[in-house]
């Protein structure tokens, strides 16, 4: 049943007064939407920039997490982001703050999360971490159990000539671990993240893709033998919205450049396994984590679900529902935007100005009700 509370809401949130009223236009109660729960993108959802959490992001959560009493009960949620380079127990200790609401183990999807079970076969193998501001991917890495993960700093720390554009900062130098990488054969490349530095992360990709047996200085005798060391890439956004009002280049647009320079310097198609939305292998993963949620808070985890994807990007968010057989809720306070007319090149369920406003809509629509 879906209660509102009748306590005065201040004018300053007008908006929320008509949302509560919405929900208690028609006397009598509504049955509860059971089957009803959310995904929610980040970037340009919830938030835009590091630190610019959206107002109505808030509310939204509170209304969903029961945290404002104006349902019977919570209506389940996750977070499923394209972003990371945190390890995920931090991230979701971090956002469970900014957004105020108390996040659940299993309601934070961030891009390298599905790589938890992926990576097992590596955990004993040296392997080569990109992405993230200092060391905080390895971080990630070594969270989901790899216990030689390098990263670009110390095979600089190393080899000092193998990237000359950029030395190692002060704060580099004190994190990066010493190695000789003439001796560790690398054998996968992870970029858990966007990394800052695309200049020494293309070279030192193609140096360990291009090298024998992962050697670092040594090259490949047949070109053909592609694979030898696998690169997994965990996210394809190519423009994601930060607090900049035009939306910015993503580890989509890394790998673009990534796949040019290998070309021209190789002849060959670069090699890789993509992770990140839309991609099914973090549908599926977001899946189990929703309903393994649903089984934490003692709701039934096998009954058929009604999800409404909430995004901002059609490329990741949209695609991605859509072919999951989720719903999905277009908005725009992110990359997307039709101010001049345009159409989105993936079709959602609807188009909504933010996301409170397509919350708004979806419980109308499992609930019949009429605004
Ligand atoms: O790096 C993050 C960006 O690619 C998009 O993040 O939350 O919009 O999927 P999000
Ligand atoms: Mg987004």
């Amino acid at each position: 049943m879906l209660r509102t509370s009748t306590r005065r809401v201040t004018s300053s949130l007008s908006r929320t007064v008509v949302f509560a009223r919405c929900l208690n236009t028609q006397s009598g109660a509504v049955p509860f939407p059971e089957k009803l729960a959310f995904a929610f993108d980040i970037d340009g959802v919830l938030k835009q920039g590091h630190h610019n959490v959206l107002p109505e992001a808030k509310r939204v959560l509170q209304l969903l997490s029961g945290g404002d009493g104006r349902l019977s009960k919570p209506i389940p949620f996750l977070l499923i982001t394209n972003g990371g380079g945190v390890p995920d127990e931090e991230r979701r200790a971090a956002l469970s703050s900014e957004l105020g609401v108390q996040l659940g183990p299993d309601q934070l999807v961030q891009s390298h999360t599905p790589l938890r079970d992926y990576v097992k076969p590596y955990r004993e193998k040296p392997v080569l971490v990109i992405g993230g501001a200092g060391e905080s991917c390895r971080r990630v890495a070594e969270s989901y159990g790899l216990k030689h993960a390098y990263i670009p700093q110390d095979v600089i720390k190393w080899k000092p000539a193998i990237w000359d554009r950029t030395a190692l900062t002060e704060e580099e130098e004190a994190f990066a671990r010493p190695a000789d990488f003439s001796q560790i054969p690398l054998s996968a490349v992870f970029v858990m993240h966007d990394t800052h530095d695309w200049g020494r992360d293309i070279a030192l990709i193609l140096d360990t893709l291009s090298a024998k047996d992962g050697i670092l200085g040594t090259k490949r005798e047949h070109k053909s033998d592609q694979g030898e060391v696998e690169l997994v890439l965990s996210n394809a956004d190519v423009e994601w919205r930060s607090d900049w009002p035009i939306p910015r280049l993503g580890q989509g647009a890394f790998r673009l450049s990534l796949e040019a320079v290998y070309k021209a310097t190789t002849g060959l198609e670069l090699p890789y396994k993509q992770f990140g939305k839309p991609f099914k292998a973090t549908y599926d993963f977001s899946e189990l984590s929703l309903r393994r949620y649903l089984s934490s808070v003692g709701r039934n985890p096998d009954i058929p679900l009604n999800v409404y994807m909430v995004g901002d990007n059609p490329a990741s968010d949209i695609a991605g529902a859509n072919a999951h057989g989720w719903s999905s809720i277009l908005v725009r306070t992110g990359v997307f935007s039709d101010e001049n007319g345009e159409t989105p090149e993936h079709k959602p369920t609807v188009i909504m100005d933010d996301v409170e406003k397509g919350v708004e809509w979806a419980i109308r629509r499992e609930t019949g009700r009429i605004l």
